[in-house]
């Protein structure tokens, strides 16, 4: 089942398009790469997803809901979630603080705050199961500021995962992150997913992360998709090695 489609999904930047008629689809349970050469339009596209942009044409529709300038806390609330964006890792707070702040925003969305009996136990207990998954358990009363940079990112998504996303979408998730580290984030992820139906759409410019962790990959370029399919045939297309892989 598809959780979210675009059609024709177009920005314009006065005379630029950076998003070029773009139709996309992604289903429940699918991990999709976003590739592209500085400036294709990437970050655009998801932040018109999020509801940061808004598009000059074209549609968006999330759980078969169509998504015409919702702002970006209902489409959170909703289950469109992105990492980095929503919600944010709190500097002065713990691990485990930080993951329940997340667990607090989705339970007011369901509105359940003041129903839930033994709300401070269970949240706590859900925040150090989920740090635990994520391996953060060891530094769950950490304060956030004092903990490595990788780990952060792996806070990060931990909290955006507390959400309980229908689809988390991460913009180059590793950045900044050592190569030997990189791994190990990708992995908790991958871990986390393949046991949720949660979609994952992540952008990343390591093409060594793309052929491991994508199932499918998009590529983008000047705005538009120029090809959609099995992370394999995509990074072996001419126009991709020209225009994304070019450097290798
Ligand atoms: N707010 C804006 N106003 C004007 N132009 C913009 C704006 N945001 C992005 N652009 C332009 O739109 C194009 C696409 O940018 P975008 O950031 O989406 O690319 P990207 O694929 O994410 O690139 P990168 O890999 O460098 O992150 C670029 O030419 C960029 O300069
Ligand atoms: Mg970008």
């Amino acid at each position: 089942m598809s959780v979210l489609e675009t059609q024709k999904l177009t920005k314009e930047f006065g005379d630029l398009r950076a998003v070029d008629e773009m139709d996309f689809e992604i289903g429940s349970g699918e991990i999709v790469g976003i590739i592209g050469p500085n400036g294709a339009g990437k970050t655009t596209f998801v932040n018109l997803l999020t509801g940061v942009l808004d598009p000059t044409a074209g549609d968006i529709v999330f759980n078969g809901r169509q998504l015409n300038g919702s702002p970006v806390h209902d489409r959170a609330r909703a289950g469109l979630v992105r990492s980095f964006q929503i919600p944010r890792v709190c500097d002065d707070l713990t691990l485990v603080e930080n993951v329940r702040s997340a667990i607090l925003s989705r339970e007011q969305r369901n509105n359940s705050l003041f129903t839930v009996l033994n709300w401070e136990n269970d949240t706590r207990a859900e925040a150090i199961a989920l740090l635990d998954e994520f391996g953060l358990a060891d530094q769950q009363e950490a304060y956030a500021e004092a903990i490595p940079h990788g780990d952060k990112k792996i806070l990060d998504v931990c909290m955006s995962v507390a959400m309980r996303p229908k689809l988390l979408i991460l913009d180059e998730p590793t950045s900044g992150v050592a190569t030997e580290n990189k791994y190990a984030i990708m992995d908790r992820l991958q871990n986390y997913f393949e046991t949720s139906d949660s979609a994952v759409l992540f952008i990343e410019h390591d093409m060594e992360l793309i052929a491991d962790y994508a199932e499918r990959v998009v590529a983008m370029d000047q705005g538009r998709k120029i090809i959609d399919g099995s992370p394999e045939e995509v990074l072996e297309d001419e126009t991709v090695k020209q225009r994304i892989r070019g450097e290798e």
